[in-house]
């Protein structure tokens, strides 16, 4: 590239940049009335000596509250809460509030008012270097031969195209209906364990402690014991027993299914349980919850006994599992699922059907429908929660529930 072709470049650039950054000049500069009226200057003071002796009343008031309010075996209260929390924090708020209502006050009214314009050195690069950048690209673009080859040119721009079709179809996945993923004999819209809205717990579905796989019988629990739980259908498959033909996962899925599926047991005294759909979804006072914290999906297991608390360790969220898994602290926005529970002829614990709603954390489109109404949804609502024979129906695999 000549000389004379890139000094006309920097020209029409310098050009451009000049349009752009033209020197806006000061605007006039306007009195304010405490800068022209004596007494509305007078004013302005007599405010900001106001909020600041505003500030020392609450100080004092802060003091007051501290001594007065009783905060032993049965504290004031305000509101339901614990009125010496609140008095102290409102009293000690509002005199921090007040100092700075007043020193902005002083400020945007009494303090000098002048205007100045500090010139800034120019951003740009220089006009070589400019030049240069250009030319460098100018010369990029024409040894590539983009121009020349369009062949190459559209075929890149296809590929770059097609890129975001894996993406898009991959987002199939997250759906709880896919069906190349269904088992052979299950129905559509049931498939085993897949998608966000799945796990592998089905009506019949074995209660069975984790690791070592025995199946529970109520009578084997004591009241406050909590244990954890998973789908019997997971260790016959490891152990080689009974495995039926269409429990296919192997692999990543296997392990995505267990984890999904996991479940904790906590027996209470029945009439400690004081929401009607946990009382109907329990047995014997059993209660069975995902393990999964709805909050980023820690496994939870860490129970208050005497509250039927379950806590999250990783920050705090607690649920209630004698109130529907309801959140009564920390972040967690969802209550934890519950798993209808029933027995099987044999006498064992069983699922009555899977989940009702997702397991694990709360996503965008998540639901945030009630335990009450996710209840009436249920389609085995109200039916007996034991299950004559249902066991061999459940390994047979081939029967609508329905
Ligand atoms: S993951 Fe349980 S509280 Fe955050």
């Amino acid at each position: 590239m000549s000389d004379a072709h890139s000094a006309h470049d920097g020209h029409e650039i310098n050009a451009h940049t000049d349009a752009l950054l033209s020197d806006p000049g000061m605007h006039d500069h306007h009195w304010r009335p405490t800068d022209v009226d004596p007494a509305a200057e007078r004013r302005a003071e007599r405010q900001v000596a106001t909020l600041f002796v505003l500030s020392g009343v609450c100080s004092v008031l802060f003091v007051v509250a501290y001594f007065g309010l009783s905060t032993g075996y049965q504290p004031s209260e305000i509101a339901g809460m614990g009125a010496s929390n609140v008095c102290l924090g409102l009293a000690f708020g509002f005199a921090l509030l007040f100092i700075g209502i007043g020193i902005i006050q002083w400020a945007r009214k009494l303090m000098a008012d002048e205007e100045l314009a500090e010139d800034r050195h120019p951003a740009a690069s220089s006009l070589e270097d400019r030049s240069a950048t250009i030319a460098a690209f100018k010369q990029g673009v024409d040894e590539s031969g983009i121009t020349r080859r369009p062949l190459i040119r559209n075929t890149l721009l296809g590929a770059v195209g097609f890129l975001l079709v894996p993406v898009v179809v991959e987002l199939r996945d997250l759906s709880g209906t896919n069906p190349n993923k269904l088992i052979n004999g299950f129905a559509a819209g049931n498939p085993l364990g897949q998608g966000l809205t799945n796990t592998i717990w089905r009506r019949g579905t074995r209660i069975v402690r984790d690791v070592v796989g025995t199946p529970i019988r109520p009578g084997d629990l004591e009241i406050g014991d909590l244990v954890n739980a998973e789908p019997e259908l997971l260790f016959n498959r490891e152990a080689g027993q009974q495995v039926t033909e269409e429990f296919v996962l192997e692999g990543a899925d296997l392990q995505n299914a267990k984890e999904k599926a996991a479940t904790v047991l906590l027996k209470m005294n029945p009439s400690d349980i004081v929401n009607d759909v946990t009382r109907q979804w329990s047995y014997e006072g059993i209660v069975a919850y995902s393990k999964i914290c709805t909050h980023v999906g820690c496994p939870i297991s860490l129970l208050e006994r005497t509250t039927h608390h379950l806590l999250c360790p990783c920050h705090q969220s607690t649920f209630d599992l004698a109130d529907g898994g309801k959140v009564v602290f920390g972040p967690a926005g969802h209550h934890l699922p519950q798993l209808p529970l029933g027995v099987d002829a044999d006498g064992y614990l069983v699922a009555l059907d899977d989940y009702q709603e997702p397991v694990g954390p709360s996503y965008w489109e998540r639901d945030t429908q009630s335990v009450e109404k996710i209840s009436n949804n249920w389609k085995y609502n109200g039916k007996d929660n034991v299950l004559n024979g249902v066991r061999n129906v459940e390994l047979g695999g081939k029967v609508d529930f329905a």
